[in-house]
């Protein structure tokens, strides 16, 4: 199959590899010459697991190009897959401009059946806007064309991305009639074996799906932060809570550890942009209001500890391991280390980093500061520091040599935003240890 993706982000470049992995001819449109370039010469311009070496076979079979010839591209492809971005704007809503470029600039290419599918997360509505767009551009050219626009969010998780494509847990698909419903099958059945994952429903139900799908993510956490908050302070152990909870299949381990808040491209953003939704619609939506206030706060939480412990942090350095939003990967947007790392600086203090894959997104960010030392390991982050914060829990930080961190550090301290260490050993140790929702 000829497939055409607009967007060489997480998703466009994850999806692109993973069917060209299977046998199709993909073309990857992107307006940023650079990006295309580098695609080009095989080099994935981010960390993901597994991708490199997807691009690269893709590449050398012949079964996976990257231009930025927008006609070349919307020749190829029956099938043309938006994958760009759909950044916030300063009211929360999706920024739908670069969605409806792509569409435009397919509909002035259109002359022949295709199918359009908006793979970006988008609130309810968005097709019907893809195929205003579409028609008026097909209108002011005096063609009359067919094609359709169908809705087909994606459930990558950064990190996983490649694993989660080969194997969904779903396949939604929304479409308003059967030809693009048809189409939509044939195009997944290389990952739609052995069990149907497809759901097929009209397209604003698909548009819905993905936003619900991580706005419910994004409440378990905000929900076991709360809880967490409540444990401290009735002398409960939220770890113990979160495992007597979990063990309710109702209720389930997934997507209740608490933490120093959630970040990333996805939820922050999607949280607001239903908010929004829902208020457009004359509805005041209460709970997702609080999964984003509570999410604020608990960003802020490291930062209040260090406050509380230490008076004041003018003229302290902090050791800070983790600054991606979550391991496994170099995406630094709303993670939590930069809020904490912000608020350090703005009290005086200073901040020696490390991180085993997000620095080079954290130079790009900060640039050089006399307040920002970014190091080669997480031993020499402690070096004359006066305190540890644990903020990303990458599998190397999982089981550190305390006796080593302690002589490095001024002070035993430990903030511990992933709740990744056990207290007892700590303890024993001579550390305070503050974490979240247990006693410190
Ligand atoms: C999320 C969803 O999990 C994907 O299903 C979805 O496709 C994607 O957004 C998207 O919309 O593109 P992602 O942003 O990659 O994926 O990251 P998650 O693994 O969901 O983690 C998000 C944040 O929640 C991280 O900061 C993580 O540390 C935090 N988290 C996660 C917790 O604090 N507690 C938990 O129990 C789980």
């Amino acid at each position: 199959m000829n497939i055409t993706i607009f967007g060489s982000g997480y998703v466009g470049l994850v999806t692109a590899a993973c069917f060209a992995e299977v046998g199709n001819h993909v073309v990857c449109v992107d307006v940023d010459a650079r990006k295309v370039a580098t695609l080009q010469s095989g080099k994935c311009p981010f960390y993901e697991p597994g991708l490199d070496g997807l691009l690269t076979s893709g590449i050398e079979a012949g079964r996976l190009r990257f231009t930025t010839d927008a006609a070349d591209a919307v020749r190829h492809g029956t099938y043309q897959l938006i994958a760009v971005g759909t950044p916030p704007g300063e009211d929360g809503s999706a920024d739908l401009q670069y969605v409806l470029q792509v569409a435009r600039t397919i509909a002035a290419h259109l002359d022949d059946y295709r199918v359009i599918i908006n793979k970006s997360t988008v609130p309810v509505g968005t097709a019907d806007k893809v195929r205003s767009a579409v028609s008026e551009v097909l209108a002011q050219r005096g063609v009359s064309q067919d094609y359709d626009v169908v809705s087909n969010p994606e459930f990558l998780k950064e990190g996983a991305a490649v694993g989660d494509f080969r194997k969904p847990d779903r396949i939604i698909v929304g479409a308003d009639t059967d030809r693009p419903a048809e189409l939509m099958r044939s195009l997944y059945e290389p990952f739609n074996r052995n069990h149907d994952r497809v759901l097929l429903m009209d397209v604003r139900s698909a548009e819905l799906t993905k936003y619900a799908a991580n706005a419910m993510l994004a409440t378990k956490i905000s929900f076991m932060n709360e809880v967490a908050n409540i444990a401290e302070r009735v002398g409960a152990d939220v770890e113990l809570v979160r495992r007597g909870m979990g063990s309710d299949p109702r209720i389930g381990f997934h997507f209740i550890y608490p933490g120093c808040g959630y970040g990333g491209s996805c939820f922050p953003k999607d949280v607001k942009a239903l908010a929004h939704l829902a208020r457009e619609t004359g509805f005041a939506p209460r709970l997702l209001d609080s999964v984003e206030a509570v999410n604020h706060d608990q960003k802020r939480f490291l930062h209040a500890k260090m406050r509380a412990h230490f008076g004041s942090l003018a003229g302290r350095t902090i050791a800070l391991w983790g600054l991606a939003f979550k391991p496994n990967t170099d995406d630094m947007r709303e993670a939590p280390s930069r809020e904490l790392m912000e608020a350090i600086w703005a009290d005086g203090g200073a901040v020696r980093a490390y991180d085993p894959v997000a620095m080079e997104e954290t130079r790009k960010i900060y640039g050089d500061r006399p307040d920002l030392t970014l190091v080669e390991s997480a031993e020499e982050a402690c070096e004359g520091a006066d305190a540890l914060a644990l903020v990303t829990e990458w599998k190397p930080f999982q089981s550190p040599n305390f006796e080593l961190i302690a002589s490095l550090l001024k002070e035993k301290v430990l903030f511990d935003g992933r709740n990744l260490y056990n207290p007892e050993t700590l303890r024993d140790l001579g550390f305070r240890h503050y974490a979240i929702g247990r006693a410190a």
